[in-house]
């Protein structure tokens, strides 16, 4: 493809969420003219930090901190009104301007406050067996989507279809609440009006994005797609059931926002030079000593939406080859490498020992019974400070090895290194950014 035709660009997180996406959206999001989220809700925390400025966000797609970008919540999301409206408060409080940049997917569907009660319900009884959700009802608001009685944003705006489809909703809903979970119930009339009231509010933003998305592709508009959570977080790809309830893979996008496969011009992976996750679930490259506390410190590894300590791995080929092959990313942002600056040595794996021998390729089987032991290599630590550090050059050359290394046993570009958390504190090698 000519790429002057590759306008479109995806931020997807190559592990389990955290990845720096936020970061990287921001640093990227000014050659494009629209930024849009296609999964997930406000489990997502994307940081965002330049000058002496840190934001935090949740549902609203990094680059509305960019004016003049169109920020879409697409018709793939849970989105909870009264969160949303919080976080636009809390925006417009630091000076962001939120007005006509901001617009809902009409086909969302809503999180009501009875999604958050069945989700830390089921978490609660779970014990020993719970996946450590966020507790913001992701789950149970995709699964109303899915068993066809979810209600919609556009639901929002017409009384008398809120009311039949939320009194239909609670007849099963409120059995589960008040005799499984044996927690609060909820009345059809105090969700009408919550629901009516946030309706309103939001009423002009609540439109068919998927046609604005069409028009801004027949106008040739550059649309970067922001991802949400990461690869192994997906519910079709990741460490089921400890996993999110979304698509978070590229296949995402089209679905989440109506957007066809031949739009999707390319694909960026973002990964952190090491591994974390949140949560409960398979993590083969964990570690749980005092190394591990290391990198949690020195990565300020606790996390934005929830403040849970994430726990920490070493980086795992295994995971990336697994997300470069199913995102086809045709570049990777590597993050967090400074967070290594003190290590003698950092071990990286390549390939796990399973039952049946040594393997590359993801073994989904094996990582869900425990089955497998990482092979690890160890690269030689730099011991200086990268911070700050303007071009792949002028890195250490232990650094460099460490980054090179990757790139040859993905096969994969990394086109950007992140040596901090701030927009100044990172180098672009080549890639989207000198397209
Ligand atoms: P996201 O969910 O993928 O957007 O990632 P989060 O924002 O939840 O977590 C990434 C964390 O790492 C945030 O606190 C960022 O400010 C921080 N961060 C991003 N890139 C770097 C980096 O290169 N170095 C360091 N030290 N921190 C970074
Ligand atoms: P960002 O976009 C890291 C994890 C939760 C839990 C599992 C299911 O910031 O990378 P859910 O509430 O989605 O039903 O929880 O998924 N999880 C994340 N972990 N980053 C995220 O988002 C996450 N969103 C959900 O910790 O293990
Ligand atoms: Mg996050």
């Amino acid at each position: 493809m000519n790429p002057s035709t590759k306008r479109n660009l995806a931020v997807i997180g190559a592990q389990w969420g955290d990845e720096g996406k936020g970061k990287i959206v921001d640093l990227l999001c000014e050659q494009f003219d629209l930024v849009a989220r296609y999964q997930g809700g406000h489990n997502a925390g994307h940081t965002v930090k330049f000058e002496d400025k840190h934001y935090s966000l949740h549902l609203i797609p990094s680059g509305v901190l960019h004016p003049g970008k169109l920020c879409i919540l697409g018709n793939g999301m849970v989105i909870a009104p009264d969160a949303l409206l919080s976080e636009m408060a809390k925006l417009r409080a630091s000076g962001v301007t939120i007005d006509d940049n901001l617009l809902i997917s009409d086909s969302a569907h809503c999180i009501l406050p009875l999604h958050s009660e069945l989700d830390r319900g089921r978490e609660r009884i779970a014990g020993e067996s719970k996946i450590g959700t966020t507790g913001r009802g992701i789950g149970p608001a995709y699964e109303m989507k899915m068993s066809r009685f979810g209600i919609l944003m556009r639901d929002l705006l017409d009384e008398s279809v809120l009311r039949e489809k939320l009194t239909a909703a609670l007849l099963e809903k409120n059995a589960l609440l008040g005799q499984v979970y044996g927690g609060d119930t909820f009345e059809v009339e105090t969700l009408v009006q919550w629901g009516l009231e946030h309706g309103e509010t939001l009423r002009e933003r609540i439109v068919d994005t998927t046609l604005i998305l069409h028009q801004a592709i027949r106008d040739k508009k550059k649309i970067m797609f922001e991802g949400a959570q990461g690869t192994l977080l997906d519910i079709d790809h990741g460490t089921y059931p400890y996993v999110t309830s979304s698509n978070c893979t590229a296949g995402g996008i089209c679905t989440g926002l109506g957007v066809p496969p031949r739009e999707v011009h390319e694909v960026m992976g973002v990964a952190k030079a090491y591994t974390t996750r949140v949560g409960e679930g398979p993590f083969p490259t964990e570690l749980t000593d005092e190394v591990g506390e290391r990198v949690r410190v020195r990565g300020n590894e606790f996390g934005t939406t929830t403040g849970r300590p994430r726990r920490t791995g070493w980086l795992d080929l295994v995971v990336l080859r697994a997300a470069t092959a199913l995102n086809g990313f045709s570049e990777i942002a590597l993050t967090k490498l400074d967070v290594f600056d003190e290590f003698d040595e950092i071990p990286i794996c390549v390939s796990y020992q399973t039952p049946r021998g040594e393997t590359r390729h993801w073994p989904k089987t094996d990582v869900e019974r425990g089955k497998v032991t990482p092979n690890l290599r160890t690269m030689k630590g730099w011991k200086r400070p990268t911070v700050g550090i303007a071009t792949f050059e002028e890195l250490p050359v232990e650094a460099r090895d460490y980054v090179r290394f990757i790139e040859d046993e993905l096969e994969c570009p990394i086109s950007v290194v992140s040596t901090g958390p701030r927009r100044e504190e990172t180098i672009i090698r080549a890639g989207v950014l000198s397209r």
